[in-house]
């Protein structure tokens, strides 16, 4: 029953949630649901900020639908992004930003082109900088993010592999893997596989380098959402949340910032 003067806003339908080692999860009857949470609370966090969030944003298939519900809040004139300032994640390079598969299109297809976002505030790293100036241009990124004071919120998904923005499992070790920089980076074989889809099946036609907003950022995000669907992400899911922590497995780091990570996720994802 609603009560008398409450808003009859629906509210997305949580099964369960739990404390892990990564942080709390809450589990949602579908992803939809899930990603309905994760903009109501992104939109709160730009409330919360006066309209001056500064947000981390994610690519991919996962967040598609927090996207579109972001898009209806827009519309229904309860949410502005014109004060707000975004990061995202990673890009494919070298890849053009009018290559559908590039980030940036997806950014643009999915949000950017739809709300009042100043271009000058949707920071994607650039895929077409000169290979002598990527680094560079990386630095400048992580740079941006220090001097707009942080992200407020970071997005997130979690590879098949475990990665992280495009953070793959390496064995560098845990303290290197908590302070990676931005930077180029080359693509896992699991990653490059998984991206085929998008590029008509065709593993040839995947960049196998990339761009990545690095860990030593992601993890000092003040809040981080992780979103994940699916029976395929479980193995990766249960290794980040109750693994050892490894740069072998890189969303295990989120383990050491716990307290500032929720996990949206549907039932499949956590029940490996
Ligand atoms: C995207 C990103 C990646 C994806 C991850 C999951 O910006 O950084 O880490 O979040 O690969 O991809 P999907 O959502 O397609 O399963």
């Amino acid at each position: 029953m609603i009560e008398p003067g409450r808003s009859q806003v629906e509210m997305p339908a949580m099964s369960r949630s739990f404390e892990s080692a990564a942080g709390e999860v809450r589990v949602y009857e579908t992803a939809t649901a899930a990603c309905r949470e994760a903009a109501e609370r992104i939109a709160r966090v730009v409330s919360d900020h006066q309209g001056r969030a500064v947000l981390g944003l994610a690519t991919g298939n996962t967040p598609i639908r927090v996207y579109e519900r972001l898009l209806e809040l827009h519309r229904a004139g309860e949410l502005t992004f014109r004060d707000v300032t975004t990061f995202n994640l990673d890009e494919y390079y070298p890849i053009s930003p009018f290559d559908p598969n590039s980030y940036r299109f997806y950014m643009h297809r999915h949000l950017f082109g739809s709300v009042d976002l100043p271009p000058n505030q949707a920071h994607v790293l650039d895929g077409t900088v000169p290979e002598t100036a990527a680094a560079a241009h990386c630095a400048d990124f992580d740079r941006w993010v220090d001097e707009a004071g942080g992200l407020d919120l970071q997005l997130l998904g979690l590879g098949r592999n475990g990665h992280i923005g495009f953070n793959e499992p390496s064995d560098i070790g845990v303290d290197a893997a908590l302070r990676l920089p931005t930077r180029p980076v080359e693509l896992h074989p699991i990653t490059a596989e998984d991206a085929a889809q998008d590029f008509d099946g065709r593993l040839d036609l995947v960049p196998r380098r990339a761009l990545t907003m690095g860990t030593r950022t992601i993890l000092a995000a003040r809040t981080v959402l992780v979103l994940a669907f699916g029976a395929r992400k479980a193995p990766a899911v249960a290794a980040a949340m109750s693994g050892p922590i490894t740069s072998e497995l890189p969303g295990s780091l989120l383990q050491t910032v716990r307290e500032r990570v929720v996990w949206l996720v549907d039932e499949a994802a956590v029940s490996g």
